[in-house]
């Protein structure tokens, strides 16, 4: 017995001293945040060796990153995600990362999964001229010329039909706001309507989603493997499309012609197909959670503060007031919805929709005094901005009205959106799509949330049960 509790005793102290000797190995593998080319890292712990501290922080989430704040600061080092990476939660300094881009030396740096799922002409991921090239294509398709003659009227005649016939019934939020930001892109991208062919890329597309956040292990069974899979189907999907078009003489008022038929005049390249295809990817899979997400937490949100929900319904009341049933949201009342957008804005805030962005360090790149090693990450986390009561006076209320205040969507530190060279190009395009959403939903019906619904806020914004309410007649 004494000789059993000796060797506990001894195992116990065995992986203890093991522990240490790692962490601390890990420590002075980064040099104790002092490099011997000079500069110092910003404050911090390594964690393991390999797995850094990845696991806690997916398991603490937000509060990993509370903790770290009261201990280091507002810059500190750590390892997470396969990569040492340096967490900034200072908004001036984020803003001069965002702004500071390529040229500073950053350049996006999104999990590998992603980078290989979305291909290799994935807008999010390319840099120099490549990024140049799709980024002039997608600002193309999304300018507000375009939003005003083909999308706005695409994004009302789908919401009209998506949001038929749901008084009465039970409705999952959640899964109809995923469908609705699938749907929609893929009628503004290539006319498609619901049925056989939008339900075949819907699987494809699904799959391909949880491949890009998955660790990226290619054996069979593997949702990377899956999503990789759902890629090759979805790629020869789209060329097919492309092939139709190509064989015929019909023109069509979508994103897919405007790509094919653009470019190769002089003013901008063409696109070869991979890189339309790509750009196409890129499009539905930059839109389909920030947009479904955000829907849904609006719903949530107006539902828990009814006051914000009679402001909403009297401007969409306002608006229909004068219109036949059947006319469409023009761009000017789109433009004129100002507490909708207040709505959106506050939800966007408040969820925390987008936790940060994520760069790679393609040099030393110097903050705030620290030098920052070529090939680590930059953690651009905004949550924090997004709680900080300096800029938003009793961050944890829902208040639509604080948007309308001061010229908020212009502070220098509003990056709901990012900022830079890579801010969202889908802004006015998402913004458009859940405000017509909200249009239809306030005006056509009044519901109450149907029994207990969770809803989680971190390493994503979900519903794990779904989302669900009892919709009536308004
Ligand atoms: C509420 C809706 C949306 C939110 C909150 C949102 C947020 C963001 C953010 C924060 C970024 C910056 C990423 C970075 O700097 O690394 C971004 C980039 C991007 N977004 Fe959105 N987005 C939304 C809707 C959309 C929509 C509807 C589209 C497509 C029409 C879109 C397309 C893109 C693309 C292509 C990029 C990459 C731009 C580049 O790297 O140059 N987004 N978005």
């Amino acid at each position: 017995m004494a000789l059993l509790l000796l060797v506990m005793v001894g195992v116990v102290v065995g992986v203890v001293v093991a522990s240490s000797l790692l962490l601390r190995w890990n420590e002075v593998r980064y040099g104790n945040g002092r490099r011997k080319e000079g500069g110092c890292l910003p404050p911090g712990t390594m964690g393991w060796p390999l797995f850094g501290e990845t696991t806690e922080f997916l398991k603490q989430g937000p509060s990993f990153m509370k903790q770290r704040r009261l201990r280091y600061g507002r810059l500190f080092r750590t390892h997470i995600l396969g990569c040492p990476t340096v967490v900034c939660m200072d908004p001036e300094l984020n803003r001069r990362m965002l702004l500071q881009g390529e040229a500073g030396g950053l350049v996006p740096g999104y999990p590998q999964s992603m980078l290989d799922i979305l291909g290799r002409n994935n807008i999010a991921a390319v840099h120099g001229p490549l990024h140049r090239l799709m980024r002039g294509a997608m600002l193309g398709l999304v300018r507000p010329a375009m939003l005003r003659q083909s999308l706005l009227p695409k994004i009302d005649a789908f919401m009209r039909d998506h949001l038929q016939g749901w008084a009465g019934a039970v409705v999952d939020v959640q899964a109809k706001t995923k469908e609705m930001a699938l749907l929609s892109a893929l009628r503004q991208i290539a006319g498609i309507t619901a049925g056989p062919l939008s339900d075949a890329l819907k699987t494809e597309l699904c799959t391909l989603v949880l491949g890009t956040i998955s660790l990226p292990i290619n054996l069979p069974g593997t949702s990377y493997y899956q999503g990789f899979q759902a890629r090759t189907k979805l790629v020869s999907m789209l060329e097919q499309m492309i092939a139709e078009r190509r064989s015929s003489d019909d023109v069509h008022d979508d994103m897919l012609d405007a790509l094919l038929r653009s470019g190769g005049d002089g003013a901008r390249e063409k696109l070869s197909d991979e890189q339309i295809i790509d750009l196409l990817i890129a499009l539905i899979y930059s839109g389909y959670e920030t947009m479904s997400t955000t829907s849904m937490m609006a719903v949530k949100y107006l539902s828990d503060h009814p006051r914000a929900l009679d402001e909403l319904r009297r401007e969409h009341l306002d608006i229909r007031k004068g219109k036949s049933p059947e006319e469409a949201i023009s761009y000017e009342e789109f433009k004129s919805m100002a507490f909708t957008r207040a709505v959106i804005f506050e939800t966007l805030r408040l969820a925390t929709v987008v936790n940060g962005l994520l760069r790679k360090t393609t040099r030393d790149v110097e903050m705030n005094g620290y030098v920052i090693p070529k090939g680590w990450r930059i953690y651009v986390y905004t949550r924090e901005i997004n709680y900080d009561p300096s800029m938003y006076p009793d961050p944890m209320t829902f208040n639509p009205w604080r948007w309308l205040e001061k010229n908020m969507e212009s502070h220098p530190h509003f990056m709901l959106f990012g900022g830079g060279g890579r801010m969202c190009p889908g802004k006015e395009v998402g913004t458009a799509e859940i405000a017509t959403f909200l249009h239809y939903f306030v005006t056509r019906y009044r519901w109450e949330e149907e029994g207990k619904n969770t809803i989680l806020k971190f390493p994503r914004v979900e519903a794990p049960n779904g989302l669900h309410i009892r919709v009536q007649d308004y």
